[in-house]
């Protein structure tokens, strides 16, 4: 019988709450996916501020879910069993979601799944593309991470083979942003100003690249850094900055390194699919490149709508739904929320 799989999103700056339905054959439904985001409220300070995230989603908790019951057309007592992001995350912002849950998974008497706020990423692809062939790699990229993880099973076996030793893909675009006196989130409108710019320009610096650095990590700190020196040189020099050779010369920095080491540990671990996920996934640059060199190593790539990429509560019910139908062990109702969970 068809299950109806609640999912709720609190991580950082996001309340999503989503509904799926999972059929017999395993297939993964989308129902309604309802986001209320306080990204605005933090636009001032060029980043996320916990405290004001953590008001923001108990503040929008309980209208989203209502809005996302009235989007898919159903009750609250459809619901078969709830998912929601345990970690990683904020502390004080997963609590707000974990608890949200609880109460809601002790009302309706349903089990409760608390899961990973990665695997989420990953498993919003099924929404979208069907079932994930396994194994395959998923390229993890947000404001808060850059991973590279194989995936066997998306309900219980991921293993992370390389990840950024500093700065995350997004916070990079975030900070040179804020350098080119661009808008918070910087990715959209670096991405934008890109297009208009030479990648060629500027010889960034691809970081970890070099023979002996780890194969599968990341830096991006050392690329922000360059980014902002060429700015202030040509500053001093009382030249105007090419914003948008700038951002392109950035961005191409960006895709090169990402989708190099992506297709580098796909073709050498002898996997056939890879999926790009999390917001950074929606960068026009990124995926183009990221296509032209999947097809020249003959791998699949699936890449997310870029609105199922970004934080959302449809990729924790998604994530549920398979975690209902591996059979796994529902949580206690005494789970905490888990800042550092790892995948
Ligand atoms: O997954 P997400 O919504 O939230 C986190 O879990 O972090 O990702 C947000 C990040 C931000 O750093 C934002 O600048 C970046 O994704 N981003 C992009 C684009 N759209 C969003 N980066 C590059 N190009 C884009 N088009
Ligand atoms: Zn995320």
């Amino acid at each position: 019988m068809p299950k109806i799989i609640m999912g709720i999103e609190s991580s950082c700056d996001e309340t999503g709450v989503g509904l799926v339905r999972l059929h017999d054959d395993g297939t993964v439904e989308l129902l309604a996916d309802e986001v209320a985001s306080s990204v605005e409220l933090h636009a001032r300070y060029g980043g996320v501020v916990p405290e004001v995230a953590s008001r923001a989603h108990l503040e929008a908790m309980v209208p989203t879910t209502r809005r996302a019951f009235a989007s898919a057309g159903l009750e609250m007592s459809d619901v078969d069993a709830i998912a929601v992001t345990a970690g990683p995350g904020l502390a004080g912002a997963l609590l707000v979601g974990v608890s949200a849950a609880k109460a809601y998974a002790a009302a309706l008497d349903v089990p409760l799944y608390g899961v990973n706020h990665l695997a989420g990423h990953i498993a919003v692809d099924t929404l979208q593309h069907g079932p994930l062939p396994t194994p395959c790699l998923a390229l993890l990229v947000s404001g808060g991470h850059t991973q590279l993880l194989r995936v066997e099973d998306i309900a219980g076996k991921i293993t992370e083979i390389g990840s950024t030793v500093d700065d995350a893909a997004g916070e990079a675009y975030d900070k040179v942003a804020r350098v080119l006196d661009l808008p918070y989130p910087g990715g959209p409108p670096i991405d934008k100003a890109a297009k208009e710019g030479d990648p060629g320009a500027i010889a960034f610096p691809r970081g970890m690249t070099g023979p002996r650095d780890p194969k599968f990590d990341f830096s991006f700190s050392g690329l922000k850094t360059a980014v902002a020196r060429w700015v202030e040189g040509a500053e001093a020099r009382g030249e105007e900055i090419p914003v948008a050779d700038v951002a392109a010369s950035f961005q191409e920095a960006v895709a090169d390194v990402l989708t190099a080491k992506a297709i580098r540990a796909a073709t050498e671990s002898g996997i056939g699919t890879l999926v790009i996920s999390g917001g950074v996934a929606a960068n026009s640059r990124l995926s183009a490149l990221a296509k032209e060199r999947c097809e020249e190593a003959g791998i699949e790539l699936r890449v997310p709508r870029p609105r199922l990429c970004t934080d959302n509560g449809a990729m924790i019910a998604a994530l549920g739904a398979h975690v209902v139908a591996a059979g796994c062990a529902p949580s206690p109702l005494t789970i905490s929320a888990n800042p550092a969970l790892p995948v």
